[in-house]
């Protein structure tokens, strides 16, 4: 049995493909350089005791016994939710302390960070041999089940199996992962990280809601998931016959059209066309922002200013409802473009701007274990 164990695992950026993972689709993340560390140390009572170091004045402490859905809130349940989907019953427990300097609340699942950091650790602090892809889902356990949050599998994936220089092509439905080489610096981009700090809570229903408009819309067409759309007029014209709600339609359509993006954009990333890969997540951006209805102020304006001032392309990522935008700009305009959005967001009265070079970086690992 090993005694104190440390490990660290990534948050994401997804470049492309978004609210695509729940509907059988096609995701483009990569793991960034921003992450969690967490330490595990054996204690010899039946107490897990969690600490985080961004909030020093709170220990939360669960009995064993007690660790069910709903026994802690906040930071505490992505940790306490990854020690409970762990597959085996713990005979003891554990003191764990996590440390993460990835933005929470931006966008970048850090709760994915948190969730795949402590499973790494705890997966070798008790002893198991449990592959990566596994243990994302076991971490996406963790945010259904334990914390209550209908996510996709998308940023587990993302913070296990990242590579350094690359994003990882995902097909959800086929699970089947292809990592495709993202070596933008060589061509002289930087892709810039734009966290508006405008509010973000996946919890709020937002992202519930979305993702039951596209369960129905599949379930209207008589497919299991929306990924098994052949022909997209066809669908699209069948479902504004079936269904009176506009939303239902528009949801679809951006999923649809998404997934098309994605592969596309993967293209272009293996062809070195940037500018292509540029467009695409323009057209991402629209579409989010006028089909699913995911965007928000702070964000298009990020995305505008960003085009604005010389970015080749420019979009929201993750959930949206705030978080972060990403920019894919030429780096000799990185400093312009950052300082063009901060000024428009003092101008407009909101809060200034994180802004940070995003470098795609390999997945969790093991730091120190005796
Ligand atoms: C969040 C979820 C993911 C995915 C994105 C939207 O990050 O955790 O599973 O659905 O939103 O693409």
């Amino acid at each position: 049995m090993t005694t104190t164990v440390k490990s660290w695992a990534p948050g994401r950026v997804n470049l492309i493909g978004e609210h695509t993972d729940y509907n059988g689709g096609f995701v483009l993340p990569m793991a960034i350089h921003l992450g969690v560390q967490t330490t595990v140390t054996i204690r010899d009572d039946r107490m897990l005791v969690m600490k985080s170091v961004q909030v020093p004045d709170q220990r939360v402490i669960v009995d064993l016994d007690d660790l069910v859905p709903g026994c802690v809130d906040g930071w505490a349940a992505y940790v306490a939710g990854a020690v409970w989907a762990l597959p085996i019953e713990l005979t003891h427990g554990f003191e764990i302390e996590i440390d993460g300097d990835v933005p929470l609340g931006a966008g970048l699942s850090s709760s994915a960070a948190v969730e795949c950091s402590v499973l790494v650790a705890m997966v070798e602090a008790v002893g198991l041999e449990i592959a990566p892809r596994e243990i994302a889902r076991l971490a996406k356990k963790c945010e259904n089940e334990f914390v209550g949050v209908p996510t996709g599998s998308m940023d587990q994936v993302a913070s296990m199996l990242g590579r350094d220089e690359h994003v990882l092509l995902f097909d959800t439905l086929e699970d089947s992962i292809r990592p495709v080489p993202f070596e933008i610096q060589h061509a002289g981009y930087e892709l810039l990280v734009i966290d508006t700090r405008a509010s973000h809570a996946l919890i709020d229903g937002g992202y519930a809601s979305r993702r039951a408009t596209c369960e129905l819309a599949a379930q209207t067409l008589g497919v299991a998931t929306l990924r098994e759309v052949t022909d997209m007029e066809l669908a699209l014209s069948t479902l504004s016959q079936r269904t009176n709600d506009p939303n239902v339609v528009s949801r679809a359509r951006h999923v649809l059209t998404e997934n098309v993006r994605v592969l596309a954009t993967a293209k272009a990333l293996t062809q070195r066309r940037f500018e292509e890969v540029g467009m695409l997540m323009v057209s991402s951006h629209e579409s989010l922002r006028d089909d699913f209805e995911v965007s928000c102020p702070e964000l298009d304006c990020a995305v505008e200013v960003a085009l604005e001032t010389g970015a080749t392309g420019a979009r929201m990522t993750g959930g949206g409802f705030g978080g972060s935008a990403i920019a894919l700009v030429p780096m000799q305009l990185t400093a312009t473009v950052t300082a063009a959005v901060c000024d428009q967001f003092v101008e407009n009265g909101w809060l200034s701007p994180r802004c940070f070079v995003a470098i795609p970086s390999r997945g969790a690992r093991l730091v120190v274990s005796h």
